[in-house]
């Protein structure tokens, strides 16, 4: 490319282009990185520079980019056909897809509902798990609501927000927002209740329980994102919660709806976060990985028991008024089964025990730094809490921009990071090797003592 078309594309990339959760001003002040290429663990920018894709491409990708077999798999459908409706029609790639998804998601999700992201899917779980009770034969009409727990991101969109807790994203939007109830989520490191686990034997739980038992009559679904709130800061729940979650949906009549947009596709070590402790939940939902980072595509899962309260005669109006354009998009679905097939050709759930071991041994050395509060990780999903102070656990200020310091830093030495807020996050894709860990490991340690020990910020 010749110097005048970089030029032009930085730009033109600040004249036009908004980019999200990104403060514009900054933006336009600065030289934006233009990616230009990928290949396994490496992303090239436009003046050929390498670096690791430390957060999969915004935890998406997971055989690396420009994986041969998935490039195929796009070229073949292509050949084919890129898109048809599944609007009063069907095509090849979503009903293998569908079948396939059905056998390796947790027992008794046999129906798959597509769109195009986490959040779509997440709106089409709070349609379904309402419209759910709304028909449902036992006469529920008054199952109109949702929990949540604070501190969840399940999207951006109006109904996922609602859902959300996270205030720096969602306070603004509250008079658009539909009312759910909130509960506290376990925050291990900063626990609401001020316990320890496992000496608190899982409080957090009890007021959970409040909160179902007082609105079971009134409540549709409960929505967790399963062992890791993700954009909170790979908050990772204590073992045997989930669990303990399933069975209070099911003690007091409410739908359970798991998010496993971030956490789907191996991040954690299983193939989906809920098999870690044996959970079916009634509606799953699914994104991000689920083209290996290639396209967007989602599906929500469900259970035969809510799909079949959705059948009826035309003139009862049962059916589910829901789709999108670009639902069971061929070329999605088709790189999707190409995803799922490298799962088993390469045996990638193996893989990653391995892998998963290696950084959690790495990551003991973060735990001594001085200000590195808590270090979490689940799999190779990676967050380290950076704290003013360990022993008081004082947050750094937000406008300090702890974390974006971070970033940039790692920038310079090859690797690209995205914290959230103060928490700086790993999750490279699943294909990374040993030494690429070790490497990411390497940097982001150097990184973190640059800026909060060398320079005058700590
Ligand atoms: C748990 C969870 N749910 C939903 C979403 C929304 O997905 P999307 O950005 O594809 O709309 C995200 C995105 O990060 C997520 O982490």
């Amino acid at each position: 490319m010749e110097d005048s078309e970089k030029k032009r594309l930085e730009d033109n990339d600040r004249r036009y282009v908004w980019h999200p959760f990104t403060q514009m001003k900054e933006w336009e002040a600065a030289t934006p990185l233009i990616i230009e290429e990928g290949s396994g663990t490496y992303l090239t920018d436009i003046y050929g520079r390498r670096y690791l894709d430390g957060v999969s491409s915004l935890w998406v990708n997971i055989h690396g980019h420009r994986k041969k077999e998935l490039d195929e798999a796009l070229i073949s459908q292509i050949k084919k056909i890129s898109h048809s409706t599944l609007l009063g029609l069907s095509n090849v790639p979503s009903i293998k897809l569908a079948g396939m998804l059905a056998e390796r998601a947790p027992s008794g999700l046999v129906r798959v509902f597509y769109s195009d992201n986490g959040s779509t899917g997440i709106e089409i779980a709070v349609k379904i798990g309402f419209q759910f009770w709304q028909q449902h034969p036992g006469g529920h009409k008054g199952k109109t609501k949702f929990i949540s727990l604070v501190n969840a991101y399940h999207g951006d969109t109006i109904g996922s927000v609602s859902l959300g807790g996270i205030d720096l994203f969602h306070s603004l939007f509250k008079p658009l927002l539909f009312n759910s109830l909130k509960v506290s989520s376990p925050y291990c490191y900063r626990c609401h209740l001020d316990l320890n686990y496992p000496s608190c034997f899982m409080a957090c739980l009890d007021g959970i329980e409040q909160i179902m038992k007082k609105h079971s009559d009134e409540t549709a679904a409960f929505v967790i994102e399963p062992l890791v709130q993700a954009a909170a800061g790979m908050i990772v729940s204590p073992p045997g919660f989930l669990k303990k979650v399933r069975d209070l949906c099911t003690r007091y009549n409410i739908l359970m709806i798991a998010d496993e947009v971030a956490t789907g596709f191996g991040r954690t070590g299983c193939m989906f976060a809920c098999e870690h402790e044996n959970v079916s939940p009634d509606l799953m939902v699914i994104s991000k990985g689920l083209t290996g980072g290639y396209l967007p595509l989602a599906a929500t899962l469900t259970t035969k028991d809510v799909y079949d309260v959705f059948l009826g005669e035309y003139d009862e109006f049962k059916t589910f008024f829901h789709g999108h354009s670009y639902t069971g998009n061929p070329l999605g679905c088709a790189v999707a089964i190409a995803n799922l097939n490298l799962f088993d050709s390469e045996d990638v759930l193996s893989g990653i025990k391995e892998k998963a071991r290696f950084l959690d041994e790495r990551l003991r050395a973060f735990d001594g730094l001085q200000h590195v509060g808590n270090v979490r990780n689940k799999g190779l999903m990676v967050g380290i809490e950076l704290v003013m102070d360990r022993s008081t656990k004082k947050p750094y200020p937000l406008s300090r921009r702890i974390g974006t310091k971070v970033g940039i830093f790692a920038r310079k030495k090859g690797l690209l990071i995205r914290p959230l807020g103060n928490v700086v996050v790993l999750m490279p894709p699943l294909s990374a090797t040993i030494n690429e860990l070790e490497a990411m490991a390497k940097i982001t340690m150097d990184s973190i003592l640059d800026v909060t020990e060398r320079s005058c910020l700590s």
